[in-house]
């Protein structure tokens, strides 16, 4: 009876702990399943091993580890292949830290198991390794962010098995480098934080109405030109500046620097040309862009410009298809972001060049959209399909549906996500990204220690870290469209945001509250758990880091 008793007495303290949630290893984003067992290994001095058939990159990925252990620990970690072992070989024949290629896992997918003795690491990919490489970063000690040996540190992982995937394939962040602009190195520190979150694609904004920032070899002036503005808006008065040349733009060396850098961290990079509107900056470089020719200035405030490219003239098409050709040889991106938000009609109603054009094309008024409408139409089409000849698709704000929208194109649904939801229905691909959870230029508060950013509240809603996580990308989708959710993006869009350090006070932590709205399934999401995970580890990490945070209150 006693025995009984005790057998039952455990199932119910072994259920317990099942139930009970995992979040004492404190990983953003939550993993999909996480079991602690006793124990812990020791990671200081760990030999690594890793299957001959993973790829350089993988291995160099795996080797930054060892080396910030061996830096941060004081004691050398050996790299070495696995010899004799495979993803088979049950922990308790390892010693040591094993990174195994398993095909059987999905791209994204991998597996970490940790024992007494060992820890053993399974993907199918360098994006699975990356990932698990960066969870396994987050249950060691913060002082593996050091960069210097630390001391008095207990440098052991706790025991445990963690099986993981995301739950959307796109998860994007963008940084708008054309209102004010960012470093390559500045660019890759906002990389680096955003891959250590397991963000997958950077969405760049390069070309405005106040600044072009990648030189393009056929058109010198987009860059002696269109990269400089005479003064820059400070505050919300459109009527003030203050009057100092302000610019810079990447090299295509830079660029390629950038992409090729976000690639060893997982992460894609799509480029924004933005087009028809968006492009004062171009126009003052190349005046016969526009329909009056110009003088045109880089705009030096805020908001939308009713000066846009003229598009009934096919000189703006060899325009835009030569910037597309240099473009594409850049960023090898399976899509490429051509804007379209934003396009005043106004320039285009009164210009005889778009008139004709839309006379010749047959364009009318009618079922909800204005000739004018239907001339942009024409242009993402036109465009779309140049892209679609070199292998490419394209994403588009949510303004291209307006009207007629080619199949193929993926929608960005940043007005709210009506454009989204609708687009799907349709059977358009779409990322989610609406303005009143994903914009990051907003405040995230009241308080007097914030900086001057878009605004703090709009129709009453907040636009911190909780109202992100609160963000449900699937809400009023069909289940028969969720397939074309392809995932979620945040926006950085820096009219007010200045330096890196305002970049990273807006962008933490909203963005690890992304990460889990990315990531994880509507079940596996907790406000607070998150919370508390930010205040046990994550705050840490980023102090050590040396990245600027908004504490939560
Ligand atoms: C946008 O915020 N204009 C896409
Ligand atoms: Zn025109």
């Amino acid at each position: 009876m006693k025995k009984i008793l005790l057998t039952a007495l455990t199932a119910a303290i072994c259920i317990f702990c099942q139930a009970k949630p995992q979040t004492e290893l404190n990983i953003i984003p939550q993993p999909k399943s996480v079991s602690l067992a006793k124990g812990s290994l020791k990671v200081r001095g760990a030999n690594f091993n890793y299957d001959a058939t993973l790829d350089e990159l993988t291995v160099k990925a795996i080797g930054r580890l060892a080396e910030d252990l061996y830096i941060c620990s004081g004691k050398p970690s050996s790299m070495a292949t696995a010899v004799g072992v495979g993803k088979d070989t049950p922990i308790e024949k390892l010693k040591g830290i094993f990174f195994f290629k398993d095909g059987s896992l999905a791209a994204e997918q991998y597996t970490i198991e940790v024992g007494k003795k060992a820890a053993k690491v399974c993907a199918s990919t360098m994006n699975g390794f990356l990932y698990a490489l960066s969870t396994l970063r987050q249950i060691m000690p913060e002082a593996i962010f050091a960069g210097k040996t630390a001391e008095g540190v207990k440098w052991t992982i706790p025991c445990c098995t963690i099986k993981d995937e995301p739950r959307f394939a796109y998860r994007g962040l963008m940084l708008d480098c054309a209102r004010h602009f960012y470093s390559v190195d500045e660019v890759k520190r906002y990389l680096d934080i955003a891959a250590f979150y397991k963000i997958n694609r950077f969405h760049w904004h390069l070309t405005e109405d106040q600044g072009w920032r990648i030189e393009i070899k056929k058109y010198p002036k987009l860059t002696e030109v269109g990269a400089f503005r005479s003064g820059t808006q400070q505050t919300y008065d459109k009527t003030k500046n203050d009057g100092k040349r302000y610019g810079g733009y990447y090299t295509q060396e830079q660029i390629r620097e950038v992409v090729e850098y976000a690639s060893t961290l997982g992460i894609t990079t799509i480029p924004e040309l933005d087009l028809p509107g968006h492009m004062l900056a171009a126009m003052a470089s190349y005046p016969w862009l526009g329909c009056a020719g110009g003088p045109y200035q880089v705009w030096t405030r805020w908001g939308v410009s009713d000066q846009v490219l003229c598009v009934g003239k096919e000189e703006t098409f060899t325009f835009l298809q030569d910037v597309l050709d240099e473009i594409c040889e850049l960023f090898p991106s399976e899509y490429i972001h051509i804007g379209g938000d934003e396009c005043p009609k106004t320039e285009w109603s009164k210009c005889p060049v778009c008139q004709a054009k839309i006379a010749q094309l047959g364009l009318k008024d009618g079922n909800g959209a204005t000739k004018e409408q239907r001339l942009q139409n024409y242009v993402t089409a036109r465009i779309q399909k140049y892209l679609a000849g070199k292998g490419r698709k394209v994403i588009g704000w949510d303004e291209i549906l307006e009207g007629e929208l080619a199949e193929g194109a993926t929608v960005m649904s940043w007005r709210g996500t009506t454009g989204g939801i609708k687009a799907s229905q349709m059977g358009y691909d779409v990322i989610m990204s609406p303005t009143t959870y994903c914009y990051l230029d907003y405040n995230q508060g009241p308080g007097s220690g914030e900086f001057l950013g878009a605004g703090y509240t709009k129709k009453g809603k907040n636009y911190d870290a909780a109202n992100l996580y609160s963000f449900e990308p699937l809400a009023d989708i069909p289940e028969s469209a969720a397939k074309h959710i392809l995932g979620v993006q945040a926006n950085m869009w820096t009219e007010y945001i200045r330096n890196e350090r305002q970049l990273h006070y807006m962008l933490n932590p909203r963005l690890q509250a992304l990460s889990e709205v990315q990531w994880c399934t509507p079940e596996n999401k907790d406000y607070t758990r998150f919370e508390s995970k930010m205040k046990a580890k994550h705050f840490k990490i980023l102090d050590t880091l040396g990245y600027i945070y908004r504490p939560i209150d």
